[in-house]
């Protein structure tokens, strides 16, 4: 795997987005982040530049990825507003496939639900009744979620769609179970999401997979 210094970061202005984006600086990592609205981000770091934009835009997604060695992203739904989900990833296939080198190798590592299915689960009953509750409460949103991942098996990047179950805003909790199948728990904390979608960045374990995680 190549070497990792610039990160590209979506979503990096959420309730997640927070925790990732601390602790890539905490481990001495290049942040390049799109946000929509910079004036209302926090966190101020000589290592962090800042597009602004929208992951919706195919073109700003290019111009963030320009000078990074991978991306993450933490991008939600934001009620009432144009669906995200789908268009982001193409968005960032296309800005990958566009990529002069290590386009195959590039990492996209990106945050979902336990609503997204997969042809390898094997759901159990709390999962599927999340998953259920999901497709008939925003089925819009399932669905769009559900194109996302379409895009990303029908393509070469190098994704890990990480499924999560209700995250708890706060620092970490240090054990992450991982579960192919099912989610192996009910509860996340942020703090652990982050933790281990930067391990992915080195990590080729669940390279075009969709591991659950929980604590
Ligand atoms: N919260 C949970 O319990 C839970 C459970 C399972 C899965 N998830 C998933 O985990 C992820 C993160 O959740 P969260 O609660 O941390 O989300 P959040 O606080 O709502 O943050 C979402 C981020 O996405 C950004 N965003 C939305 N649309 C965008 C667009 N078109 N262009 C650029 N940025 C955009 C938002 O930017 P703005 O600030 O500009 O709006 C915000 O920074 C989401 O994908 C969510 O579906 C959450």
């Amino acid at each position: 795997m190549n070497q990792i210094h610039k990160i590209a970061v979506l979503g990096g202005g959420g309730r997640t987005g927070f925790y990732l984006v601390s602790q890539l600086l905490d481990q001495g990592f290049q942040l390049k982040l799109l946000l929509r609205n910079p004036g209302h981000f926090k966190i101020q770091n000589t290592n962090i530049e800042i597009v602004k934009g929208d992951a919706l835009d195919g073109d700003v997604v290019e111009r963030v990825l320009e000078g990074c060695d991978a991306v993450i992203s933490t991008v939600g739904q934001r009620k009432g507003e144009p669906l995200v989900a789908g268009q982001a990833t193409m968005n960032m296939i296309n800005a990958v496939a566009k990529r002069q080198t290590n386009a195959e190798n590039f990492r996209y590592i990106l945050l979902a639900g336990l609503n997204v299915d997969t042809p390898f689960d094997k759901k159990g009953i709390e999962t599927q009744k999340a998953t259920d509750w999901m497709k008939a409460t925003f089925p819009d949103i399932h669905a769009d979620r559900q194109k996302s991942y379409a895009l990303l098996s029908a393509s070469n990047v190098s994704w890990t769609m990480v499924r999560v179950p209700f995250i708890e805003f706060v620092e970490t909790k240090g054990e992450i179970k991982v579960g192919l199948e099912d989610s192996p728990g009910n509860k996340i904390s942020a703090a652990d999401i982050a933790a281990f979608m930067i391990r992915q960045l080195t990590d080729n374990a669940y390279v075009r997979k969709a591991p659950f995680i929980s604590n």
